[in-house]
């Protein structure tokens, strides 16, 4: 059995897919460290900067001071609820103006387990071919066949709602908001008229919209103004608001459906209460002063020829890819190589996300860097 596991690894390791993980020493605002070595990290999710924000940290230990315990030692549904939990939703269902919301351990807990239950043998899913790993997982383990149209063609997802849909009783179409590969944003609007068209429910994952698009940081739908018009909004609090978790949002019925059915939600322990109570706090209190900020980032990201503040440059190969991170590394920079699975072979990348706290000139370089060894 072990030579299976070691023919596997050195498969990975000629191939330039072996991945370990990484010795950081600490993180402060932008700046991440290794050893001694500073560097500057475009390689976040901490988008508002607000993770490892000491002042911000200390200001919510002032604040929670011991109100909130570290686990919660139970499944909501067993002993792992308390108000906070609760107040943490109502919050979120008023900001969305959503009549429920449910709680998951992160985004890929709520993403696999809305995903494997939404719908049932006899319905269908229409994902889109770069949706997360996540969503993907949540499919293959749902009674239900999926199809996966491509990258944001919404023609071909017509094409294949015209041929598919009446084969099958329930449909869902699934996509994300901002794509976290690729940075670009699907095509919402259309999504909308599709699923209202064909009769289907649509599922949004704002994973990496939510606490940066948007007048209050809701996501790519509150720009739209078409956050009514989906059935189901997923958002993470540990990208942007820097803490963890996630939710899902929409209809009352939804709700309790998945309450009552998705298993990842039924048998894990319910996030810390001081977890809670942080993204709750955050989304509160420092989430509405970062409109300019938000702004500013996404205007950066934008001038670097991306629709969002995730900027991916793309070099091909697999061993390049490394390749161009350490020169970006030994250049005081970091970046991750971004390699098949989590992308399509031969579209391995840098995939370059901004914080608030980076500027245009850092970024530049950086994008300039890779420019040369191109
Ligand atoms: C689109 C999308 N959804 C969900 C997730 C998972 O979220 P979490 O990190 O909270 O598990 C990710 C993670 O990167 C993601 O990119």
């Amino acid at each position: 059995m072990f030579e299976y596991y070691t023919e596997i690894l050195e498969n990975l390791k000629q191939h330039s897919h072996f991945r370990n993980i990484k010795n950081f020493t600490g993180k402060d605002e932008k700046y991440i460290y290794i050893d001694s070595k500073k560097l500057i990290n475009l390689s976040s999710n901490n988008y508002l900067g607000i993770a490892d924000n000491k002042q911000i940290t200390e200001e919510f230990l002032n604040y929670a001071g011991d109100k909130y315990s570290f686990g919660s030692a139970s499944a909501r549904l067993l002993t792992g609820s308390l108000p906070i939990y609760k107040e943490l939703e109502q919050l979120i269902s008023d900001l969305f103006h959503k009549e429920c919301t449910l709680l998951f351990n992160s985004g890929y807990h709520a993403n696999v387990g809305i995903n494997s239950c939404i719908a049932a043998k006899g319905d269908v899913i229409f994902s889109d071919k770069l949706n997360h790993a996540s969503i993907i997982d949540g499919m293959r383990l749902s009674e239900s066949k999926f199809f996966r149209y491509p990258h944001n063609n919404m023609e071909a997802l017509e094409k294949l709602l015209i041929r598919e849909r009446k084969n099958f009783k329930n449909a869902v179409i699934v996509s994300e908001s901002v794509f976290s590969m690729d940075g670009d944003i699907a095509d919402i609007e259309r999504l909308v008229e599709l699923k209202e068209k064909y009769n289907c429910l649509l599922i949004l994952d704002e994973a990496h919209a939510f606490g940066v698009f948007g007048k209050n940081g809701l996501g790519v739908t509150e720009t739209l103004d078409l956050t009514d018009k989906i059935d189901l909004i997923i958002g993470t609090f540990g990208k942007a608001i820097g803490s963890m978790g996630a939710f899902a949002t929409g209809k009352k019925i939804l709700i309790d459906y998945l309450t009552n059915k998705s298993r990842s939600f039924i048998f894990s322990t319910s996030l810390p209460p001081i977890n809670v109570a942080f993204s709750k706090w955050i989304i509160e209190n420092k989430l509405p002063r970062t409109f300019e900020k938000r702004m500013n980032m996404l205007e950066i990201g934008t001038k670097a020829g991306s629709q969002s503040h995730i900027i991916p440059l793309i070099i091909g190969g697999n061993k390049e890819t490394v390749e161009t991170c350490e020169i970006l590394y030994n250049n005081g920079y970091f970046t991750l190589p971004i390699r098949p699975p989590t992308v399509p072979e031969g579209t391995s990348r840098i995939r370059i996300s901004l914080t608030t706290d980076i500027n245009e000139k850092e970024l530049f370089d950086a994008i300039s860097l890779v420019k040369q060894k191109k």
